[in-house]
């Protein structure tokens, strides 16, 4: 089958022909039918994240049931399914705890399925799943738990999308954050992840939702989803512009969705005395912010990550479907551009260029 295949850091992803073997027990073979271009696997192609090359990235993807391997219940050939990039074990501490999110397993098995060993090959080159998806190749051998089945008439890019960016954005607010209504919340990058944070803080009554970007093209497209005020980094302090807009206090929340130091700063210090700064960027290795402890003392600021929006991703990418079914949550608009996979390196340059919303790839 076609596939996109990273060898090294900071090389273009090579698209060639490479082997994928047949499902083993509890693992579903499937057709994908749309990839979406995440800054996560940018951070890994830049070098900027570690992960066992060569590799097949792609982590935010969606497709259909081809044939099931040995004891898998959860879906049948013909199934549509959203790929999740954290599939679970069930039997972890963090899955019995109802975090599945942060499964254990799947942590200490990365670049492989659950058994240790990976399905894709060139020859005797073994090469590296990516979150268990690798969704930048025309098939996939993902792990059941990984499929969380849509129906027929739903379509493959949104379901993809469903994949990471809605429920990693839409989840810090509503699962981590869990604001209340009348908050007055930051979101520093409103990228494809940052616009399904505003589009969280607007589902669940934020007063304001302050975006701050130094691209003017996505601040104006935020505005769309439910961005009330817009800051330019580039053209004014962003710190002393949340303050401005907020009577002088800093806002309830932040939510960092870029990944540098110098965004979980400014995320850090947007915050009003006892506010909360949520951290969903991928900061590259070794760029790590500077703080103020001590404001986090005397100010009680809370400091926490978000990981895959919180969600378990079986339970809760379905409550995701139903808000796009009901018109709650808008992700026709966020893909602004589609490609062919053999275009996929053209893809990642125009992320780094700060091209606006979210572009998918719908042929493979
Ligand atoms: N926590 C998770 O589970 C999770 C899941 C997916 C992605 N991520 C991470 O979230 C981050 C965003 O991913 P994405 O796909 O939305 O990226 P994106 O490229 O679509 O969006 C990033 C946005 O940040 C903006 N930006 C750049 N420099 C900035 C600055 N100095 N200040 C403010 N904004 C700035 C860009 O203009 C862009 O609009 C990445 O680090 C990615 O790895 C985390
Ligand atoms: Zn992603
Ligand atoms: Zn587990």
């Amino acid at each position: 089958m076609k596939a996109a295949v990273l060898y090294e850091a900071r090389n273009p992803l090579v698209i060639e022909d490479i082997q994928l073997d047949p499902p083993k027990s509890g693992e579903v073979h499937i057709k994908v039918g749309a990839a979406g271009i995440c800054r996560s696997d940018l951070h890994i192609i830049k070098g900027h994240a570690k992960h066992r090359l060569p590799a097949v990235l792609g982590h935010e993807g969606s497709g259909t049931v081809l044939e099931v391997g040995r004891d898998v219940t959860r879906v049948k050939p013909g199934d549509k399914v959203i790929l999740s990039f954290v599939p679970f074990c069930g039997h972890c501490d963090n899955c019995l705890e109802g975090k599945a999110n942060l499964c254990n397993t799947h942590a200490d098995t990365s670049g492989t399925l659950f058994d240790g060993t990976t399905r894709l090959h060139k020859g005797d080159t073994r090469i590296s799943h990516m979150g268990k998806v690798s969704c930048f190749a025309e098939e996939a051998v993902v792990p059941e738990t990984g499929c969380i089945p849509v129906s027929h008439d739903f379509p493959l890019p949104q379901a993809a999308l469903i994949g990471c960016c809605v429920p990693t954005g839409i989840g810090a607010v509503m699962f981590n954050a869990k604001i209340n209504p009348g908050s007055t919340v930051v979101v520093v990058g409103v990228g494809g992840v940052g616009l399904n944070v505003v589009q969280g803080a607007k589902l669940l009554s934020a007063s304001k939702i302050i975006a701050i970007d130094p691209n003017e093209s996505a601040l104006e497209f935020a505005t769309k989803f439910g961005v009330t005020n817009t800051i330019n980094p580039t053209e004014q302090d962003p710190v002393q512009a949340v303050k401005d807009i907020t009577g002088g206090s800093g806002a309830d929340y932040s939510f960092e969705v870029f990944g540098s130091s110098e965004t979980v700063q400014t995320a850090y210090n947007s915050v009003r005395k006892g506010g909360t700064v949520i951290v969903v960027g991928l900061t590259p290795l070794g760029d790590d912010p500077t703080i103020d402890a001590n404001r986090m003392t005397r100010q009680e600021i809370t400091l926490r990550g978000s990981y895959y929006g919180s969600v378990r991703p079986a339970l809760d990418m379905p409550t995701m479907v139903n808000l796009y079914k009901a018109g709650k949550i808008d992700i026709d608009n966020l893909i602004t551009r589609t490609y062919k996979l053999d275009d996929i390196n053209k893809a990642y340059q125009d992320m780094e260029n700060g091209q606006i919303g979210r572009g998918v790839i719908t042929q493979f």
